[in-house]
């Protein structure tokens, strides 16, 4: 089985992978986390990810050793990943990685599972299964926050929401896979919700499409 997830930055979408994904077992790849190592490459190489060619020349290094480095969840990260994530080029380059892992997802699963932005629009049109999550940005900084709290970052809330506002803009507007429902995407709405109520939902979806 491969499910695709897709939504807005802090809308729950890894919580929700990591779910199904032990219940499934499927493998999971955040494809978030491609982008956010391409970011990070840029911001600690000197490149300007809002640059298509040095965005490009970060992406072809060995992206896939940054995978686990916490320092890849950092909000200037995420920032530098939206802004690398917006050219052709890179997106191409993470594109059979990405398509390799749900064909082929590593030995031992039954499927795979992967979340991001452009999953079931693009990288796996194909896929059994696809859940657009949607909440208020107000929301998803209010969650974003208390996490970034928790883990003693210095921030605010009002930074979180307008970080938030300006991701989802680059992330929608963008020419190159924008951010947007499949058309055969089932929309669970967070804002509603609380993520277990999401977790039953998606399984129930699931079962009636088995
Ligand atoms: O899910 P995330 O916040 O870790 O993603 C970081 C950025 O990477 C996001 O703002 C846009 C980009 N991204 C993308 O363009 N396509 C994906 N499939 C996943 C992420």
């Amino acid at each position: 089985m491969i499910i695709a997830i897709d939504g807005p930055s802090g809308v729950g979408k890894g919580t929700l992978a990591k779910s199904l994904a032990t219940h499934y077992n499927l493998a999971l790849l955040d494809t978030g986390l491609l982008y956010r190592a391409v970011g990070f490459i840029c911001l600690t190489n000197g490149l300007d990810p809002a640059n298509e060619d040095q965005a490009f020349d970060a992406a072809q290094k060995d992206i896939l050793e940054f995978l686990k480095d916490s320092r890849l969840r950092t909000e200037d990260v995420g920032q530098a990943a939206s802004k690398a994530s917006v050219h052709a080029k890179v997106r191409a380059h993470l594109l059979d990685f990405q398509r390799d892992f749900a064909k082929h997802p590593p030995k031992g699963y039954d499927g795979a599972i992967l979340d991001g932005r452009d999953i079931g629009t693009h990288v796996l049109p194909d896929a059994d299964i696809k859940f657009y999550l949607v909440a208020t940005p107000d929301v998803r900084a209010e969650r974003r926050f208390q996490e970034l709290k928790g883990k003693d970052v210095a921030t605010t809330y009002l930074q979180v929401l307008e970080d938030i506002k300006e991701r989802d803009h680059r992330d929608r507007t963008r020419d190159v896979n924008p951010l947007r429902p499949a058309e055969n995407a089932i929309i669970l709405d967070t804002t509603e919700y609380s993520i277990e109520e999401v977790i039953k939902k998606s399984i129930l979806a699931i079962e009636k499409q088995r």
